[in-house]
């Protein structure tokens, strides 16, 4: 044991719980070679990303349907299951064929996201808008009866499944320490040093992860302040990071990490380790980014060869980018267009193999875009 991120106090009850020290590190973060070398490929990674999704015909909808992405992750490295599928059906009203409560978790995951990043336009980063946006993640699904948008009021743990306190992974701050440690976390959101953002981010996820300050959630919550710190920061300009894809892949090297840091005071090693995980993550998002380009290309050359080309045609393609499950009544609606017509076109696509319907019914028909949707669910596989 290294107390350089704090330490075991013993509690009134008997047993032990980790009082953490306050940001920054002391003795400071030392920046070896590795470092440098990690965070200036992290930060060319993430500009790049900032970049190509600025050239997309229309980047709010790929950022849509990535919020939807790492929603789906990062509730999947807390267990919920769910597909992407699912999600989009849940958002069109359609019989699931998943669990419904695990889909609305993904559900309120990605309004908690959007919402988070709406009120960071004019307002800054505080515990109060942390806990709002606890209230939204934990609003009628599981975790619901442990009290949303407010801070533990009995000591809670990590551990196995049902593990009593006694055998607990890890014992965080017990409630009546918990204001004050997070008091002193949202002080060092403010702090004007030195510090990369990213750096800084990667310390504030992991203090915020130590101190687990709500009941249930915590591991959601402390991934969303990642996106929402660098927006904030003004070094994303959307919520472009997604880092849950990463974090899913190594979740035992995730967990094995920000126990490093509790108890051998290992911040370095988590830093690099987050810092690997943006450039990672980054390339990725680019690389997506422009597959979807080249698919839109692809398919508009397709709709040209076989003459279905009108200009109805081509923003029924665009719009299927942003809700790429769809049926003939929005689609009326989407493009001012009768139903009929909606209709004819929606065949259109489906004979040129575009899209498919999913439901099997003669009425009430809804056509799926299946290879925009696996090119976005690529890595949310169960
Ligand atoms: N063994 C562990 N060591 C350190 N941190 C852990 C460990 N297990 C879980 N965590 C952290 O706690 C989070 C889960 O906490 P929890 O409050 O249940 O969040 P959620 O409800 O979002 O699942 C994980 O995502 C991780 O960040
Ligand atoms: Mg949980």
């Amino acid at each position: 044991m290294n107390e350089r991120a704090g330490k075991y106090i013993q509690q009134p009850l008997g047993y032990k719980a980790f009082i953490p020290n306050p940001l920054p590190p002391n003795p400071v973060i030392v920046f070896d070679d590795e470092m440098h070398s990690l965070l200036s490929k992290a930060d060319r990674t993430l500009a790049r990303l900032d970049g190509v999704t600025s050239v997309l015909p229309n980047p709010d909808l790929f950022i849509a349907m990535y919020v939807k992405k790492e929603a789906l992750l990062s509730s999947q490295i807390e267990g919920t299951q769910a597909s992407l599928e699912g999600v989009l059906e849940f958002e069109a009203d359609m019989p699931l064929k998943e669990d419904i409560n695990q889909v609305r978790e993904v559900f309120n995951y990605i309004q908690a996201m959007n919402h988070g990043m709406d009120r960071l336009k004019t307002l800054p980063m505080s515990l109060r808008l942390i806990k709002e946006i606890h209230r939204t993640l934990m609003e009628g699904v599981r975790g619901a009866d442990k009290t949303p948008g407010e801070f533990k009021r009995s000591q809670n743990w990590v551990g196995p499944k049902g593990a009593p306190l006694n055998q607990a992974t890890y014992v965080p701050p017990p409630p009546d320490e918990t204001n004050a440690a997070m008091g002193l976390l949202e002080k060092y959101l403010y702090e004007k040093d030195n510090t990369p953002p990213l750096v800084k981010i990667a310390l504030i996820h992991s203090q915020f992860e130590t101190i687990h300050p709500f009941l249930d959630g915590n591991g959601r919550i402390g991934r969303l302040l990642v996106t929402y710190y660098l927006f904030w920061q003004g070094i994303l300009n959307k919520p472009l990071l997604y880092l849950s894809i990463y974090l899913k892949k190594h979740r035992q090297r995730y967990y094995d990490l920000l126990m490093n840091v509790r108890h051998e005071g290992a911040w370095e090693e988590w830093i690099k380790f987050f810092l690997s995980g943006v450039a990672e993550t980054s390339e990725e998002a680019t690389n997506t980014a422009r597959e979807i380009i080249g698919l839109k290309e692809r398919l508009f050359t397709l709709l040209c060869e076989k003459s279905v080309s009108s200009p109805h045609a081509v923003r029924l393609l665009n719009h299927m980018f942003t809700a790429p499950l769809i049926s003939s009544n929005e689609i009326g609606r989407q493009l001012s267009i009768s139903k009929e017509t909606a209709i004819q076109l929606l065949n259109k696509f489906e004979h040129v193999g575009i899209i498919k319907e999913i439901t099997g019914k003669k009425r009430y028909k809804k056509y799926l875009f299946k290879e925009y949707v696996d090119l976005i669910s690529r890595g949310t596989e169960q």
